[in-house]
Formats: structure tokens, sequence, C-alpha cells
């Protein structure tokens, strides 16, 4: 593959690289120091970050600038504003933020600096699953050696900017990475998303404006501040801008997490990046950016690994955690599978989620068991469509209905065999390590 130039993992593989020496002798903290000693304007920082065209990297790849430029002015509503850094990274396949926050804690809290400093925003919450007990551990360590250097608490550096940055430890559940039910879990409650509007720059953590953003997402904010949203927009295509850490995890060679420019094909990343798929085996199909992006065949690998591109092919960009499967998984089994995960990570609110995770798990465990019957599959379909798109409070309704739809498109004959032969033809339990509950049986 064509070398191309790399910023997001270049201190991850240094000694100590979670230190603040390492930190500070790699060039850390001199975008905030730019900032405040220049001085910048919120404004020009904002306006930096909107021309970068950096698009979020929590799932949805909305714009981080233009997010940020949603908040209200604050001579006009004098209110505290907040800065929610979303760790909870849960959803299947995903597992970028937790190289970030393990090596390179203090590139986050710098781009949380620079985040409530564009925003006014007195405090910077970040909200760890609760599982990741090292990210946890070092950002708390990075985040105390930071205020004993002057870096983070009252006067920073010595100027009038004033900004804490405090930790939260999730529970494991999923529904607290969704931008409200995290909200609500940060303010001691059960986290059960909130309706939209109002959207969390109005009323966000205890009613004041608040920015919920990706690790990753803010991270590039230092980078982008040192060196000009010209150099970011010169990595990448012209609508997703810089470069992504990609997850890449299932039936390949080299799993892992990777540092790459947008603009390659799922094929290359798989074959190039991921060293191709295992024992030889040929590619089925790959969730290109978590369980919750539509399934594709390995017919459509040749699809570009971008926003707008993967969106056109009928899937999404998502985290960019790409799960691939070879020849020999059943898809019937991959979607019982996935299908639980939501149906056990509902959180119950709204009856067309509560129920219709629970009918998709059920429908696909009897198929994938032999049980099936040829009517189920338009079952599911119009399932999902009572499910999505935007038809509940939050979005993960849409997350177990995407890949239920996808998967029926591209691969009903896989299906339609189960329920035929009663029985998986693709079931064959020595490939897989046995589930819990098997082992146990
Ligand atoms: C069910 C559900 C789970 C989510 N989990 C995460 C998560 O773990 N991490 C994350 O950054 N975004 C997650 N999101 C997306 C967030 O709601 C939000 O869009 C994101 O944190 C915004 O960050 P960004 O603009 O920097 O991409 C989830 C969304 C849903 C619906
Ligand atoms: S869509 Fe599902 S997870 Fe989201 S609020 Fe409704 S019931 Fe809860």
């Amino acid at each position: 593959m064509k070398d191309f130039p790399k910023y997001l993992l270049n201190r991850v593989g240094l000694p100590n690289s979670h230190t603040l020496a390492t930190y500070r002798a790699e060039g850390g903290y001199r975008a905030i120091e730019d900032v405040l000693k220049k001085p910048w304007t919120s404004e020009q920082v904002i306006g930096v970050m909107k021309d970068s065209l950096l698009r979020g990297r929590g799932g949805a790849g909305f714009p981080t600038g233009m997010k940020w430029s949603f908040m209200p002015d604050i001579t006009k509503d004098p209110r505290p504003r907040y800065l929610a850094v979303n760790a909870d990274e849960s959803e299947p396949g995903t597992c970028k933020d937790r190289v970030l926050m393990e090596r390179d804690p203090h590139g986050l809290i710098e781009g949380c600096l620079i985040a409530c400093f564009a925003m006014r925003a007195k405090a910077a919450y970040i909200y760890v699953r609760g599982e990741y007990r090292l990210s946890y551990n070092r950002l708390q360590a990075a985040i105390d050696e930071a205020r004993e250097a002057g870096l983070v608490g009252q006067h920073i550096l010595g100027t009038d900017f004033s900004c804490d940055i405090w930790m939260h430890k999730g529970a494991g559940a999923y529904i607290c990475g969704e931008e409200t039910g995290l909200m609500e879990s940060l303010e001691g409650k059960r986290g059960h998303p909130r309706p939209k509007p109002p959207f969390p720059a109005g009323s966000g953590l205890w009613k004041s404006p608040t920015t919920v953003n990706n690790v990753e997402s803010i991270f590039n904010a230092p980078f982008i501040v040192r060196n000009g949203a010209e150099w970011f927009k010169s990595m990448g295509v012209p609508k997703s801008t810089g470069n992504f850490l990609l997850g890449i995890s299932g039936h390949v060679n080299k799993p892992g997490v990777y540092e790459l420019p947008f603009g390659l094909t799922a094929r290359q990343i798989i074959d190039e990046v991921a060293l191709g798929v295992w024992k030889g085996r040929k590619l089925k199909a790959f969730f290109p950016g978590g369980s919750s992006t539509g399934l594709l065949p390995a017919s459509m690998a040749d699809v570009v690994m971008d926003h707008d591109s993967v969106k056109a092919a009928g899937s999404m960009f998502g985290t960019a955690a790409m799960i691939v499967l070879d020849e020999t998984a059943s898809i019937p089994q991959v979607m019982d599978v996935t299908a639980r995960f939501y149906d056990h990570e509902s959180c119950g609110q709204c009856s067309q989620c509560r129920e219709g995770t629970q009918w998709l798990h059920q429908i696909f465990r009897r198929i994938a068991h032999g049980k099936g019957q040829m009517s189920d599959l338009d079952l599911l379909v119009s399932l999902s469509n009572g499910m999505a798109p935007a038809k509940t409070i939050c979005a993960l309704a849409d997350a177990a209905a995407i890949p239920t739809l996808a998967a029926v498109k591209h691969f009903r004959h896989e299906f339609e065999e189960c329920i035929r032969l009663g029985r998986d033809p693709l079931r064959n339990e020595s490939k897989h390590a046995p589930r819990l509950h098997e082992a146990h049986a």
C-alpha cells in the first residue's frame, strides 16, 4: 500500500507514551499553549475546526466544528456549559478509542481543553465504559499529572482560562453510549435516552448547554489547531478528511487497530492492512462500521471506505469497526448473536424497540436452529420497517433494524436454505469457540 502521513498513532508506540514527560517531549500541550498565549478567540478555534471538515468519529459522522458552533452565544445565555466525551465504546467490533485512552491519554486531555476553550465550557466529563479499567486509570493519572503541571484546573498556564476535567465510569450498558442516555447516567440516573428536541446544545447536562463528542473526534482537535485546516484536508477524500482509526476483527489474519486515510476500498483494507481472510478462505461478508451497520456481501468489497461511499452502498461508515466473515460463517447464526445483543441492550422505553428487538431475536434464533418458516423473512422485514428509520427516542432500534434488513436483502438464500432443510448446514461447532451457555450444557 502507498505510504501516507500518520499522526493519530504516532506516539502510541513510544516508551511511557501515557506520561506527561513523553507527551511534552513530542510537542504535547503546544496547541493549547498557542491558543491561550497568542491568544486565539473561541470563534477562531471553532472556525479552524469547521474549515477542517472533521466528521465525528462516534458513528453518525456529523461535522465536529459545526456541532461546536451550535452552543448558544454566552453573552445571551450565561448558563454554565459542558463538554461530555463519549468513551463508552460498547458497539460490538469497536475498539479504537481504547488505544488512544490507554496509550496517549494526554492527547485526549489537550483535545478537551481546546474544545472547552472553543465552546467556553467550564468542565469536561469523560464517560468511560466500566470494563475499560486501564483506560480509566491512565486517564485519571494523566489528569492528575496535568493538574499538577497547571494544565487542568484554575488559570491554566497562568491565563484567565479555567477548565476542569472529570472522569465517570459506566456500568456496562450499551445504551449509555447514546448521547442523551450518557447524560442521564452522568447525572446519576438510569441511562434512559431523552427525546430530542431539546438537543444537548440547548439543554444537556443539568439542563445546561452541552456538546457530546467521541474520543477520537476530540483527539483530532490539537492536531488541527497546530497544523491548520488545509493540512487536515490534504488527507482523505473531499468530504471525509483526515485519517481515521480502523478497528478490524473477525476472520482476518491480522486483526487490530490501524490508522488509515479515507479512500481505500474495503477489499484493500482486508487484504493489505489485515493481511487477508484467515486460513486461506474466501470472504463472505463484512460489517463496514460495527454491528449496527448493514452487512455487505463480498461482491461489494470494492466499496470505498468513506462516509458517503459506504452510505451509497446501502450501509454506514459508523465507527470504522470492520467485522469480517469468511465463507464458512453462517449468516443466520451471525444475526442470531447480533439480534440477541440489541434485545438485551434495549432500554425498553419505546414499544417498537422493546418488542421489536425481542421479536427479531426470537425469529433469527428459530431460523438459525432450523425451526423457521418462510413467512419469517417477510416478518423480519416488516418488523424492521416498523422500528426504523428514526421512529423511536434513540437510534438503538435502527441499530437492530438496519443490519436485519441488510442481512435479509443480501443473504435471503441462506435463511431460506436453513428453513427448507430444517437445520443450518453451516453450523459446525468445531469452527467456533463454544458459546458460554453451550460450554456449560
Ligand atoms: C445505542 C447507541 C450507542 C452509542 N454508543 C456510542 C459510543 O459508545 N461512543 C460514541 O462515541 N458514540 C456512541 N453513539 C453515538 C452518540 O450518540 C453520539 O452521536 C456521539 O458520541 C457523537 O460524537 P461525534 O459527534 O464526535 O461523533 C451511540 C449511539 C447510539 C444510538
Ligand atoms: S429506541 Fe430502544 S434503546 Fe432507544 S430509547 Fe427507545 S427503547 Fe430505549
